[in-house]
């Protein structure tokens, strides 16, 4: 190696531990601690008394759009947002979620086997038809407090319908359109 190209690298290995001993230094010097509270509030601030807490958002239903919806696109949907946690094959192992294959129509915590949430098992006697579908993905944790699927909800109502034309078609015999 030439002297030039040495002294280069030497250059750049010395700014590199200059900048780390910077920082640990600044953190010694400057102790970070965090806020007791968030500086900005997020969200509706708690409903002071006599006053009627604010509605949630209404979630439209979404059977009147799955003629139309596009499956294709539900799929791709899927694929970048639901499948870190989910599988949709027939006979599929479960991820952090449980595998997702003939899900219209089934019951609430349908996989053999999943350990799913007190509150998810509460509700093993109820149907996933379009509509508690459409309400569970468009906001989880509200339509069934406490269950363990820790994603915010899918705000766009034509995103779901798409979502839910895709689910309608992992099955054998796919549920009938509404
Ligand atoms: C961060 C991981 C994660 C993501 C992302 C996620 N899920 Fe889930 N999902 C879970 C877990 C965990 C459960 C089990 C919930 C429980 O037991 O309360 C679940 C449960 C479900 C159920 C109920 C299954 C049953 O057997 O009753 C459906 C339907 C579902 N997810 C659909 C979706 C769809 C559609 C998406 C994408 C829009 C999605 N999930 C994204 C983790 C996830």
């Amino acid at each position: 190696m030439s002297l030039e190209v040495n002294k280069a690298l030497a250059a750049v290995l010395t700014a590199g531990i200059a900048f780390m001993g910077a920082g640990v230094i600044g953190g010694v010097l400057v102790h970070p601690h965090r806020l007791e509270h968030s500086a900005i509030a997020i969200g509706a601030p708690p409903p002071s008394e006599g006053q009627a807490p604010a509605a949630a958002p209404a979630i439209e239903p979404i059977s009147p759009l799955l003629a139309a919806a596009s499956a294709d696109n539900g799929r791709a949907i899927t694929g970048r947002i639901c499948a870190s946690c989910h599988t949709f094959t027939e006979g599929g192992r479960a991820g952090v979620g449980p595998n997702l294959w003939g899900i219209v129509g089934n019951h609430h915590a349908h996989a053999e086997g999943f350990t799913y949430s007190a509150a998810m098992r509460s509700k093993v006697g109820e149907t996933w038809d379009y509509e508690a579908i459409n309400h569970f993905i468009a906001g989880p944790a509200r339509a069934i407090p406490g269950t363990r699927m820790a994603y915010a909800g899918m705000s766009s109502t034509a995103q779901r319908a798409d979502v839910i034309a895709f689910l309608r078609t992992l099955s054998a015999t796919p549920v009938p359109l509404p």
